[in-house]
């Protein structure tokens, strides 16, 4: 995730204002550790995303109401050679099979969970079909969601030289829940870099 100094984590809509040159290379060395790039529906579709070439990691996009383009870059998938995985979504036993329609032959569907997207039980079947590393790309409600489920292992933030000022997500955004001590969760420091006056952080997560 990048933010401003003031923590937005996006500017009018996009990341793309807070990103420069030092960011995407960061971006794209941590994709290269990933086997599975976890993306919620609104980033996916807000962002355009394509595939991941040159990391070769599989694309999931967690989408409980199949809100996902279907016509994103992300499954058109006339240019790529026929041995590449399709993408995955990550929804729900009751999601629509008529939006699921919409993905036969562009994508993979996942259930996990019934009426909501269980994250604990996606992250299992990942792992059950040998993906060890798993890198969440945001945006904020799929992260504020990871954190109160506590599925977070390390956080990696960058800090963009910009203060932003204008209303803007966090880096984990959701809902209010009255109940703070249930989903703040205890991180350690264990790396802080500089490039280019960008700050880059990786925090894991401390538990006890
Ligand atoms: N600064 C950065 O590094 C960064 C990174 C990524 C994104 N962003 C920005 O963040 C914004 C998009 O983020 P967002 O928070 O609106 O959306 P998001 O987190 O990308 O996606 C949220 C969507 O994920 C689906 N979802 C399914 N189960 C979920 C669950 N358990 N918890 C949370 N989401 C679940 C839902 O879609 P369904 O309705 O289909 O179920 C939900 O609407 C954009 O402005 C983007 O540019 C910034």
């Amino acid at each position: 995730m990048v933010a401003s100094i003031d923590g937005a984590a996006a500017v009018e809509g996009l990341s793309a204002g807070l990103s420069g040159a030092a960011d995407k290379a960061m971006f794209a060395a941590l994709r290269a550790q990933a086997d599975v790039i976890l993306v919620g529906a609104g980033t996916a579709n807000a962002e355009r995303y394509g595939r991941a070439r040159r990391s070769g990691a599989r694309i999931a996009v967690v989408s409980g109401s199949l809100s996902v383009d279907p016509d994103l870059p992300l499954f058109v998938t006339d240019a790529e050679p026929a041995r590449a995985p399709l993408p995955l979504i990550v929804t729900t036993g009751s999601a629509d099979a008529w939006c699921a329609a919409r993905f036969e032959g562009r994508a993979e569907l996942l259930r996990a969970g019934d009426e909501i997207v269980d994250l604990t039980a996606a992250l299992a079947e990942l792992g059950a079909r040998g993906a060890s590393v798993v890198l969440c790309e945001g945006g904020p409600a799929l992260n504020a969601s990871l954190l109160a489920d506590d599925l977070v292992d390390e956080i990696n933030l960058t800090h963009a030289p910009l203060a932003i000022s204008a209303a803007a997500p966090r880096i984990a955004d959701g809902p209010t829940t009255g109940a703070a001590e249930s989903t703040s969760r205890a991180f350690a420091l264990t790396q802080v870099v500089t490039h280019e006056g960008v700050l880059f952080v990786r925090w894991l997560r401390a538990r006890s």
